[in-house]
């Protein structure tokens, strides 16, 4: 059954289901060799239901962390301007290092927490998120890891949100309100 709001199913549960191990299996392969403790980070609020998805799908020892930061409240355009809400608890340095995000959109946000990241010299750091917007890119961004790329549309579901709304349909639909009132 459809939500209230969204149009039509971009990506089913099945399909993310699929997405979420194969990704799993891609960052296991990349990590074999190596004996340290990863240290997974979820960008808050959006990666919470794949981060918990995707770390039991990775077959590596690790520690998780979450990181929250403010990119655009309500609207639907990120300004590049990013403030750190809530920093990490665990420190980074010398660590291997895996970001973990909904979607990658313009790149703003991320360009900058990776900048941020980058300051406090990780051993590596690697970049993994399920869903990618390359249309609308503004910012250079290397993706080490990618779910599924789509198209122009605003999506929700799968802890998308469109006004912190939608974040648990488990799917990710197409978002058929006005993103332009809101605030
Ligand atoms: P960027 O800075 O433009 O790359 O924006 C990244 C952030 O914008 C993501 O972490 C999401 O929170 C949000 N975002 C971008 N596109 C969408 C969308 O289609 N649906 C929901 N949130 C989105
Ligand atoms: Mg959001």
């Amino acid at each position: 059954m459809r939500e209230h709001g969204l149009s039509k199913v971009l990506i089913s549960e099945e399909e993310i289901a699929e997405i979420v191990g194969r990704l799993g299996r891609e960052i296991t392969d990349c990590y074999r060799d190596s004996d340290k403790e990863l240290i997974v980070i979820g960008l808050l609020r959006g990666s919470f239901i794949f981060m918990a998805d995707l770390v039991r799908e990775i077959r590596h020892p690790m520690v998780t962390d979450f990181l929250t930061i403010s990119s655009y409240g309500d609207h639907t355009e990120s300004s590049g301007d990013v403030k750190v809400v809530m920093d990490l608890d665990e420190s980074i340095t010398d660590r291997d290092v895996l970001l973990v995000e909904d979607i990658i959109d313009t790149g703003h946000t991320f360009s900058k927490v990776v900048h941020m990241l980058r300051a406090r010299a990780p051993a590596s750091l690697r970049i993994c998120t399920l869903l990618d917007k390359p249309s609308r890119r503004k910012v250079d961004v290397e993706i080490d890891f990618c779910g599924i790329e789509i198209p122009d549309e605003f999506v929700c579901g799968y802890g998308l949100d469109y006004a912190q709304k939608y974040r648990n349909v488990p799917y990710v639909g197409i978002y058929s309100g006005s993103t332009e009132s809101a605030d």
